[in-house]
């Protein structure tokens, strides 16, 4: 079995070796802050013996995974790697840096993987002398449960290191999915709709939180609300992604940002974890109440639906993925009750083209555009699965 190398152990690093250790791997984690290792190593025995509790692992196995991963600051600890995973800062000079030193290190034939949420695996790649054996891995938080992995060729990577990095991930339990190097991938991308249009109905002044959150619970089926979600994974994250994929979309308006969240954000209201948000957090203070009213929550529900149809139409259209791999990544990597592309089956095409249209028409707004290929499936009668 290959050796896994993880940079990075933080949330995401601490997450990746663990699954690697599970599935058996010796794993070697570095980071440049000790009180990160140390934590890292902390956290993983206290989840390995939450699991020895609830008997879902045996003593042997926790003691194997202990004995099996590596705590390190020094790199040159890697060099018998047969995969490196990197999972630190977001900052696109930093991991530049750090991929050129690796190459240093490790054999040829190293695969040199990062976990990077919104940079392109081609810059990345491109600090390398060997661009071909870089790719992207992305996990979502928390790496043990989420069972989604995105893998993501850049332009330059070659076709058997895709296909060596699917078949390690998909060892190890994991879901994957194979998809473009355009910015937020699949999930962050497709996913931006639920936020935004719902953002905006609020804007509006047609539901306020509650409301459109029990809309899509009720109608929709959706585990959390997007008020609920927003909060939950933190205004300051979810902003930031929102921002950087527009702006990297060369400021598409799909994904333009809103000022409501912009505030929430620059106020530090990041959500649970700041005590409030979207919501107050504070004990004590009472939950606002939705207003039940049907025909609004199936209004609101139909909008957000249709955004995010559509956003899934339009990357198939764009071959950003299988039909399978776009909804398998929404349900595995956020929890969707179902998979888009099936949705807009269920719902109906032209359903979901009429939504659209009509917002188009009363906004003017490009926002709002039907992707062509609800045209063109609508022409010919058309629907995802057959
Ligand atoms: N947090 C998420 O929800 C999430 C989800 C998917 C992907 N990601 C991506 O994973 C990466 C890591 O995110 P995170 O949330 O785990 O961050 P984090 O801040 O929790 O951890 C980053 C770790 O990297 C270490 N580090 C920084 N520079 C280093 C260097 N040059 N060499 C070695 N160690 C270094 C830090 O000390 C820290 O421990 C980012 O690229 C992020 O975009 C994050």
């Amino acid at each position: 079995m290959i050796q896994i190398g993880v940079i990075g152990s933080g949330a995401m690093g601490a997450g990746i070796a663990q699954v690697a250790a599970t599935a058996g791997h010796k794993v070697i984690v570095c980071d440049n802050s000790q009180s990160a290792l140390d934590k890292a190593k902390t956290n993983l025995e206290t989840t390995l013996n939450k699991l020895l509790e609830k008997q879902k692992l045996t003593e042997q196995s926790a003691i194997e995974i202990t004995s099996r991963t590596i705590y390190t600051n020094d790199l040159n600890q890697f060099k018998d790697c047969g995969l490196v995973i990197e999972a630190i800062v977001e900052i696109l000079d930093v991991k530049q840096k750090l991929f050129s030193e690796l190459e240093t290190i490790v054999s040829g034939s190293c695969i040199l993987a990062s976990n990077t949420s919104s940079l392109s695996i081609a810059s990345i790649a491109s600090a390398c002398k060997n661009s071909e054996r870089v790719i992207g891995i992305h996990f979502f938080n928390p790496a043990p449960l989420m069972p989604l992995v995105e893998i993501i060729p850049a332009i330059t990577t070659d076709e058997n290191i895709t296909k060596e990095s699917k078949k390690i991930i998909d060892s190890w339990g994991k879901v994957t999915v194979l998809t473009k190097d355009t910015p937020g991938f699949i999930v962050n991308r497709v996913a931006r709709s639920y936020y935004g249009e719902s953002i905006r109905i609020y804007e509006e002044g047609m539901a306020d939180f509650a409301t459109i959150d029990w809309a899509m619970k009720t109608f929709g089926g959706f585990k959390m609300g997007p008020f609920e979600l927003m909060d939950f994974i933190g205004n300051d994250i979810n902003y930031k992604v929102t921002e950087s994929v527009w702006t990297q979309f060369f400021y598409e308006p799909r994904f333009k940002p809103s000022l409501t969240q912009k505030r929430l954000f620059e106020a530090k209201l990041f959500g649970r974890k700041s005590g409030r948000g979207y919501y107050n957090y504070t004990e004590g203070t009472i939950i606002p109440e939705p207003n039940k009213d049907e025909e609004l929550g199936k209004y609101i529900f139909n909008r957000v639906i249709s955004m995010l149809i559509n956003e899934a139409v339009d990357s198939y259209y764009l071959k950003l993925a299988s039909i399978e791999d776009l909804d398998l990544a929404m349900t595995k990597g956020v929890n969707y009750p179902k998979g888009l592309l099936k949705w807009a089956d269920e719902i109906g095409l032209q359903n979901v083209y009429n939504t659209l249209d009509v917002m188009y028409e009363l906004y003017n707004e490009e926002r709002y555009r039907p992707s062509i290929l609800l045209k063109i499936m609508m022409k010919d009668n058309k629907k995802f699965y057959e």
